[in-house]
Formats: structure tokens, sequence, C-alpha cells
């Protein structure tokens, strides 16, 4: 399935993947409207109708996945986005990629050990429940 750009008046059903993805701290339709008009954020999804999304942030010679969701697991979906995010990222003239974990997140750790990800840095009691995040980071110098 193709990874597409978010389409006008898709936010509310983005909002509702995310906040299935995220109980109790998924974002809102207004992040997802923003998050699309913004020239620094893009906003990929897969599916018609949307069945993920990853948000990416354009920083420079840096960009950040400031968050990831799939609304089905393990069919793929995750490895898709996140191989559009490094394209898109890669594409913006960005040279690494970023992003915070929780490191009790083992699905999404997986995840991003499989695509090359790093461990570069660890924010403890970071999120709300305590939980430390971990800094991860992938070089997009060579092939995405
Ligand atoms: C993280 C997330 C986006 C992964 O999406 P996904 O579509 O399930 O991922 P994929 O199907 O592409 O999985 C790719 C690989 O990642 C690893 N992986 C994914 N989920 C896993 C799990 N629950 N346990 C162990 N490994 C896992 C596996 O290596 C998997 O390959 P395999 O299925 O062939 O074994 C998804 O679990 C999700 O939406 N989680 C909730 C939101 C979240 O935590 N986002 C990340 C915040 S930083």
């Amino acid at each position: 399935m193709t990874i597409r750009p978010m389409q006008p008046g898709e936010a509310a059903l983005l909002a509702r993947i995310h906040a299935a993805a995220f109980p109790g701290g998924g974002w809102d339709e207004g992040f997802f409207r923003s998050a699309g008009e913004s020239a620094a954020d893009r906003v990929l999804v897969e599916g018609e109708p949307a069945l993920g999304l990853v948000v990416v942030r354009f920083l420079g010679d840096e960009a950040e996945i400031l968050t990831i969701a799939a609304g089905r697991r393990r069919q793929g979906t995750g490895s898709r986005l996140l191989t559009g995010a490094m394209a898109a990222a890669k594409a913006s003239g960005a040279e690494s990629l970023f992003l915070e974990v929780s490191v009790a997140n083992k699905a999404a750790l997986a995840l991003y050990d499989r695509f090359g990800f790093e461990r570069v840095g660890l924010r403890r009691r970071y999120y709300g429940n305590g939980e430390d995040a971990a800094v991860l980071r992938r070089s997009l110098s060579g092939g995405t």
C-alpha cells in the first residue's frame, strides 16, 4: 500500500487513529490540521481511508519524527510509514532523523532497531507516567 500526504479534511480520522494507538495520550484534530498546513511538518498516511500516520518535522540538516501510529499492527504499516518518513527527510536535505521513544515501548524499539536507528541519549522520567525516553538517531547520509 502506498504512502501519501495527508489530505485536507482527514484530521479527525487521523486523531482517532492516534487516540487508539496512544490511549489517554492521543493528539487532537487541531494538531493534525495544523501539522498538515505547516511548511515545517509533513504528515504522511497509508491507506484510503487512512490506516496509519507519521508526522515528520524538518529542522534544516536534521529531521524529527514527532509521532507514528499504525491502526492495525504487524502488517507492515509502521515499516512503510517509517520508510516514507526517512525518504521525505532525506529529500528535504536532512542528514539525520531523530525520534524519542519510551524505553518500555518494545514494539516501537524493535521497529526502529530493524531500521538502523541508534540510541544517542536518554531523557529520564520524560513521560507523564514516569517512563524514560530514549533518543534515537538514524543517519540519512547513506542509503535509506
Ligand atoms: C510502533 C508501531 C507504529 C509499529 O507498527 P506496525 O505496523 O505494527 O509495524 P510493522 O508491521 O511494520 O513491524 C515491523 C517490525 O517491527 C517489529 N515489531 C513491530 N511490532 C512489534 C511487537 N509488538 N513486538 C515485537 N516486534 C515488533 C518486528 O520486527 C516487525 O517485523 P515482523 O512483523 O516481520 O516481525 C505500532 O506498534 C504502533 O502504532 N504502536 C502504538 C503507537 C506507538 O507506540 N508509536 C511509536 C511511538 S515512538
